[in-house]
């Protein structure tokens, strides 16, 4: 069975259809650069345009960096202002005409590493972050998922984790990559305190590089990269939408 997926990121919208046996995609993966601003009727019309040249009809998961709560966006930290308290899903199966599942973008990178990734069979709680624009975090217990715990907003050494130790601030060059895991590591034994988690799955555009900073983590869990990279959210986005019971 194939189910429609696409990520919106703070810098490209990224969509393709998923074969949900395998996890992989089952067509090329198409990338619009995120319309500035970031307003939901342009990003809409990205998401449409992704959908359409695929010659897509059936169900579609869409991610957005967000609270999201039965379809509704409630926040928007790395997104335009305009999301907050738009019901997403409705919006999108209105104009896609189809039927549209909406989730937080890290809860949809979980979803996708505890079928096909990372932490595949993998029992007790499993904590995945992603460093990248902010820090998204999901939860899984048993491998069921715990919807938008935004560990990213947590406040850590006096401001948000998200701020403290995102992967953008090494992609800037205003943290040297060895600073950066120092700071992780503190941010992951205040995390790791607070769950106790039997496993964290590291993941965002930073963790390909994970072998060359995990050296400073000193967690108790064992801590994994993630492993579907940059296609978790398109993915998990698809997974998520072939789980709703009225697809
Ligand atoms: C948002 C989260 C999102 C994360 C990664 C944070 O700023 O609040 O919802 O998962 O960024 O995109």
């Amino acid at each position: 069975m194939q189910v429609f997926g696409v990520d919106v990121g703070g810098s490209g919208v990224k969509g393709a259809p998923v074969d949900l046996e395998s996890g992989a995609l089952a067509a090329k993966r198409l990338r619009i650069p995120t319309p500035q601003p970031s307003a939901p009727y342009a990003v809409t019309s990205a998401i449409a345009e992704i959908v359409r040249s695929h010659g897509w009809s059936g169900p579609v998961g869409v991610t957005i960096p967000g609270v999201v709560r039965a379809g509704v966006v409630e926040t928007a930290a790395n997104i335009d202002d305009g999301w907050i308290g738009v019901d997403a899903a409705a919006m999108l199966s209105d104009r896609l005409e189809m039927p549209v599942t909406v989730l937080n973008d890290a809860d949809a990178a979980g979803l996708a590493e505890a079928r096909y990734g990372a932490a595949a069979g993998v029992g007790g709680v499993v904590i995945l972050l992603t460093f990248g624009t902010g820090i998204g975090s999901a939860y899984l217990h048993d491998g069921r998922l715990i919807p938008n715990t935004e560990l990213g907003h947590l406040i850590f050494n006096g401001q948000k984790a998200e701020r403290y130790a995102a992967g953008r601030l090494v992609k800037r060059g205003e943290l040297e990559i060895d600073w950066w895991a120092t700071r992780v590591d503190g941010l992951l034994a205040y995390i790791e305190e607070l769950f106790w988690p039997d496993l964290f799955v590291f993941g965002g555009g930073i963790s390909k590089r994970f072998e060359t900073y995990s050296h400073h983590f000193t967690t108790r869990a064992r801590i994994v990269p993630a492993v579907l990279r940059n296609q978790a959210g398109i993915v998990g986005a698809a997974f998520a939408a072939s789980m709703r019971s009225d697809t």
